[in-house]
């Protein structure tokens, strides 16, 4: 047997439908919203994500998916969705095209980590995008909609972290600080930490090397190196959230662990998850549509790990299935209008299933049961000449004999 690739899953009947529901509550609160769904492939050019998630991040540094094409290109399997919608929205100027450019989307993506619950190498996000609005309202709505998902899936205990990592006007300043309280301790920290000092060394504090924390905790936290107008959008966004009755805490290790963030960055994390806490989380970039040749556009979105939703849904809640009829045939000669009817029901939009090898009645039942059938519908030869079928509700386990030509409308007042 070859067995699936170490840190991908199948998704399976009995959780594939947690992942329905999922799916099906993101887009509906993306119509809610007013976000419009664009698909991306699934490869790109390596040089998107060296530059837009950044050199100096672990994705691009350690867990990137990239190979060398037939034809000579580097190609990278997706880390995450947010340059690649990007790359479409200037590529397709959907700035002219859309009367807001609020997207989202749903899919794979790859990073090479190390494998545990709640961490995959093929890994699922749902993502949402903004391009040009830079008022702390969208801020707001951004995160809102992130927290109306959390709470509509009944995700209890959720907790909303945010921050601001400031703009290319504060952040200079912010990384002096840093690097001058680090002093004397910089050559303690880890390799990583050393070489995100050179890189960033904001992203220090993305480190998770124990023996680093200690140092790490000292240092200056963003929100007190905050120019004036970034403070004033930091504060905004906090009314906003205060106004919408949404709980907030400030985390001032939360910079995320991608290159592009500017001011507000965000993460709702989840308390039955274990080590891989982080729900959801985003943030806003003012600078990467311009960076990746777009016109000078600020953004703002997020990501949630669709497995992490899923795992974090309440036991036992699942995308219910519509009611379904099962079809019973007695005997050989009533097969032929056994498989019509079957066929005119699933044509009237109702769900239908039926034997297919002959067996016997009570064989026939059990599997109806299998199948959570509502309804079976017996076609036998007497009712049939009779122009008749039996239909039996299975949870009452009652039939009555109903005629032939009206059996859709029946069915479907009795479902
Ligand atoms: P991220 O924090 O790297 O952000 O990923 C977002 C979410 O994807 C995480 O909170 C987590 O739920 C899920 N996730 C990430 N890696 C894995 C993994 N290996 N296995 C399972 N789940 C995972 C981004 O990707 C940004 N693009 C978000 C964003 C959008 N920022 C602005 N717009």
């Amino acid at each position: 047997m070859i067995s699936g690739i170490r840190g991908t899953h199948d998704i399976l009947p009995g959780d594939v439908e947690r992942w329905q529901l999922v799916e099906r509550i993101a887009r509906s609160l993306c119509d809610r919203y007013g976000y419009v769904e664009v698909r991306t492939p699934i490869i790109e050019k390596e040089e998107l994500f060296a530059k837009g998630t950044g050199e100096a991040t672990d994705i691009v540094q350690k867990e990137m998916y990239s190979f060398t094409d037939k034809g000579g290109e580097r190609i990278t399997l997706r880390p995450e969705a947010t340059p690649s919608l990007v790359r479409a929205y200037v590529e397709h100027s959907l700035e002219h095209a859309l009367p807001f450019a609020k997207i989202f989307t749903m899919g794979p993506m790859f990073r090479y980590e190390r494998p545990q619950k709640g961490r995959q190498r093929q890994f699922h996000q749902f993502d949402v995008e903004v391009f040009g609005i830079s008022d702390p309202a969208i801020d707001a709505e951004v995160i809102d909609l992130a927290w109306s998902l959390v709470s509509e899936l009944g995700i209890a205990q959720a907790e909303l972290v945010i921050n601001s990592v400031g703009c290319a006007a504060c952040r200079p300043k912010f990384n002096e600080a840093l690097l001058a309280a680090l002093g004397e301790d910089l050559p303690k920290l880890c390799e990583d930490c050393q070489r995100r000092a050179k890189l960033n060394p904001l992203r220090i504090y993305d480190c998770k090397v124990p023996a680093d924390q200690p140092i790490i905790d000292r240092l200056p936290h963003a929100i007190d190196y905050l120019c004036e107008p970034c403070k004033t959008h930091f504060d905004g966004v906090r009314a906003h959230l205060d106004a919408f009755g949404i709980p907030w805490k400030i985390s001032h290790r939360l910079v995320r662990g991608l290159d592009y963030y500017t001011r507000t960055t965000f993460e709702v994390l989840g308390q039955t998850l274990g080590a891989q806490n982080a729900i959801l989380g985003g943030g806003r970039y003012d600078g990467l549509v311009k960076q990746l040749g777009g016109p000078d556009r600020v953004g703002i979105g997020f990501a949630a790990g669709i497995e992490r939703l899923v795992l974090a849904l309440p036991e036992g809640v699942k995308e219910p299935k519509p009611a379904r009829v099962f079809v019973v045939a007695l005997g050989e000669t009533t097969r032929g209008e056994a498989l019509k009817l079957l066929r005119e029901l699933r044509a009237a939009g109702i769900a239908a299933e039926m034997e297919f090898e002959a067996r016997s009645l009570k064989a026939q039942l059990k599997r109806a049961d299998r199948v959570e059938a509502a309804i079976a519908l017996i076609v036998g030869g007497d009712e049939l000449a009779r122009g008749e079928v039996t239909l039996r509700d299975m949870r009452k386990s009652e039939q009555r004999a109903v005629p032939r030509a009206s059996v859709l409308e029946t069915v479907r007042d009795s479902l």
